[in-house]
């Protein structure tokens, strides 16, 4: 399936959104000089209502400034004017809304991104997952995969990657596709390298893949145990009880309400004393899920659900 095809396959039909007209002058940074911030915060409603009616996305409490910039962004790449003209063009062209749900979806990652992460997960977690004969994950946001290959080289180096099932999900069908392949960029290999090393890696890091179709082609071995969908944190319902759930870099797009949603899922969906671990700048302090857990490493924002 091309990623147009899944743009257009999640197409819903009830709306046609009117545009309006306003033509502000663009600074260089892409955002408008001149725009009434009311007239702009109408519009970018009623673009993010025209994508969740016609094509089911629903970035609607997203944080507001991140997706504003965006969007201006885009306007400039897509050489318009307007919020207005810009929902006219998605709604009419499944082409132009795969490019926009790839600038709001917001792709960036490493393997072993933030090395101390993983640090405390080896200290702090495997040792809990060794308890288990079955360790279910959920990779919940994983973009390109890049976590994933990290999490399944870490347990494979633990001896626990033959009784863990890893489940990886993305909004985006364009990453996740991606993520299928196990193709990374070569040039990235040396820093991965140096993430590996401070993150506790046993091995050397090159025996994990080999240069492949102008990247690093990672050992299909590593993806034996993993599961990669689509699965979309606003809209889906949890699909399964998991021991870890790892949504890393994803809560800080949504606004405080879609957050407390996301939280009551994972909640719903960890086991007794499951495994909770956030971004480096995602905290479960002041949601309303604070107490529901306790810190196994607040640095490295890992906690297990206690009550
Ligand atoms: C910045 S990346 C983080 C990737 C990885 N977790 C990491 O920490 O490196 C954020 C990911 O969240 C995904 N995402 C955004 N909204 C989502 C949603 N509603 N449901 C599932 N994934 C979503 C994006 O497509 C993107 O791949």
């Amino acid at each position: 399936m091309t990623s147009s095809d899944q743009v257009t396959s999640g197409r819903r039909r009830e709306d046609r959104a009117g545009t309006l007209a306003a033509r502000p002058t663009m600074s260089e940074s892409a955002a408008p000089l001149s725009y009434d911030p009311e007239l702009e915060r109408l519009e970018i409603e009623l673009l993010l209502e025209g994508i969740y009616r016609h094509y089911g996305f629903d970035f609607r409490s997203y944080a507001y400034a991140s997706i504003r910039r965006r969007l201006w962004r885009r306007i400039e790449a897509e050489g318009l004017q307007t919020i207005s003209a810009l929902q006219e063009r998605l709604l009419h062209e499944p082409a132009t809304m795969e490019r926009v749900l790839l600038d709001l979806s917001i792709n960036v990652t490493a393997m072993f991104r933030d090395p101390s992460f993983y640090l405390a997960f080896r200290q702090k977690v495997v040792p809990l997952l060794r308890t288990y004969p079955f360790i279910r994950i959920w990779h919940a946001g994983c973009s390109t995969g890049e976590e994933v290959y990290s999490m399944a080289i870490l347990l494979e180096e633990e001896g626990l990657y033959e009784r863990a099932r890893i489940y990886a999900t993305d909004i985006n069908e364009v990453v996740v596709h991606r993520a299928r392949t196990g193709i990374f960029p070569l040039d990235r290999m040396q820093e991965y390298t140096e993430n590996y090393i401070k993150a506790g890696g046993t091995r050397s890091f090159s025996e994990y893949y080999v240069a492949k179709y102008d990247g690093a082609l990672f050992s299909p071995s590593l993806q034996r145990n993993v599961v990669f969908s689509q699965h979309n944190l606003v809209t889906d319902r949890s699909f399964a009880e998991f021991n870890v759930i790892l949504c890393r870099n994803v809560l800080i797009y949504f606004d405080r309400t879609l957050q407390s949603r996301v939280h009551g899922l994972f909640y719903e969906s960890l086991v007794h004393l499951g495994i909770l671990c956030l971004g480096s700048k995602e905290t479960l302090r002041l949601s309303e899920y604070e107490t529901s857990y306790e810190e196994l490493s607040g640095a490295n924002r890992i906690y297990r659900k206690i009550r």
